[in-house]
């Protein structure tokens, strides 16, 4: 990090009442956003909200108190980018699972106050030799972050190539709960699902609730998603665009004492509702042409 990149980032992007650049943690550079609606940071690796935290609310977005912050490593919590495709390589077992976009360099494209006080900043991935050499097509990545009275984030993929490209992705958003057992989520009822804890492919009868390791592809999920947290009387609301399936991921005990970024309780304040376009839910983009996923979060009260 340097300072006079973050000057330079103030000078042409800060807005004041709505956004600045600053030296976060582990020398990232973040955009802090607060505004009338609510609290924000972003770092610029990976495009990746940390926080969202609307006025007189707890935080809506899980951060690890034990995350790590360096260059070129993932953060745990947050709302990290999968892209350019969504877990394993389809045929490379070197390449990083979840793809890239999460760890490498992105650029501040823009900034914008909007009309009903809302702060928008835009980001463009930067594409250097080690990410062509595991996606050797001419592609755009844009994530366009709204910080307001909802969080919505709209990864845009630009194919500016000459052929067709097959892209996987996702926002593997992390949300904050009182307490995952207590916690049960709504709208994915009905759909088949891959379950990669215990195989097989099965079908969701009525809520998810959650007292085990978790992780599951929802396929067929188009519907608004909902966290119902009575702990702390909200509902979490999760509507999307651009995506036909729905991971939803808990590592619990042992899975997250492995992972070594989670802390022992960690587990229990979290929930991965991740917005993707995963296994055969992948997305051809023809050339000249662009594919938006886009999410917005959003609270509501709990009787
Ligand atoms: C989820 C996957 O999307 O991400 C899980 O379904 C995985 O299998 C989890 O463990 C976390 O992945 P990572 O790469 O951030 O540790």
């Amino acid at each position: 990090m340097s300072v006079a990149a973050v000057a330079d980032l103030n000078q042409k992007f800060s807005i004041p009442g709505h956004v600045r650049f600053a030296a976060g943690p582990g020398g990232l550079i973040v955009a802090e956003v607060a505004n009338v609606h609510a609290t924000s940071t972003i770092a610029l690796q990976g495009a990746h909200v940390m926080t969202w935290q609307p006025r007189q609310q707890r935080p809506v977005i899980w951060l690890s108190r034990f995350a790590k912050f360096a260059p070129g490593k993932s953060i745990r919590g947050g709302a990290p980018i999968c892209w350019p495709w969504f877990g394993p390589h389809a045929t490379e077992a070197k390449f990083p699972g979840h793809g890239f976009a999460r760890t490498v360099a992105w650029e501040v494209v823009g900034t914008r106050a909007l009309r009903d006080g809302a702060t928008e900043v835009s980001f463009r991935i930067v594409q250097d030799a080690a990410t062509k050499a595991q996606w050797p097509h001419a592609t755009e990545a844009l994530n366009i972050v709204t910080v307001g009275r909802s969080l919505d984030l709209a990864l845009v993929t630009r194919n500016l190539g000459g052929s067709a490209i097959t892209v996987g992705d996702a926002f593997h958003t992390y949300f904050e709960v009182s307490d995952i057992r207590q916690c049960a989520i709504h709208g994915l009822g009905g759909c088949p699902y891959l379950d990669k804890v215990g195989g097989g492919k099965k079908q969701q009868q009525g809520a998810i609730t959650i007292g085990e390791e978790v992780d599951r592809i929802y396929l067929d999920s188009v519907a608004d998603v909902l966290i119902d947290d009575p702990g702390y009387r909200r509902r979490i609301r999760v509507t999307k665009r651009g995506s036909r399936s729905t991971v939803v991921w808990n590592p619990w005990t042992e899975k997250a004492a492995k992972m070594g970024d989670f802390g022992t309780h960690g587990y229990r304040n979290m929930v991965c509702v991740e917005s993707t376009n995963a296994a055969d839910d992948v997305v051809q983009i023809p050339p000249g042409a662009e594919h938006r996923l886009w999410v917005r979060y959003a609270l509501e009260p709990l009787g």
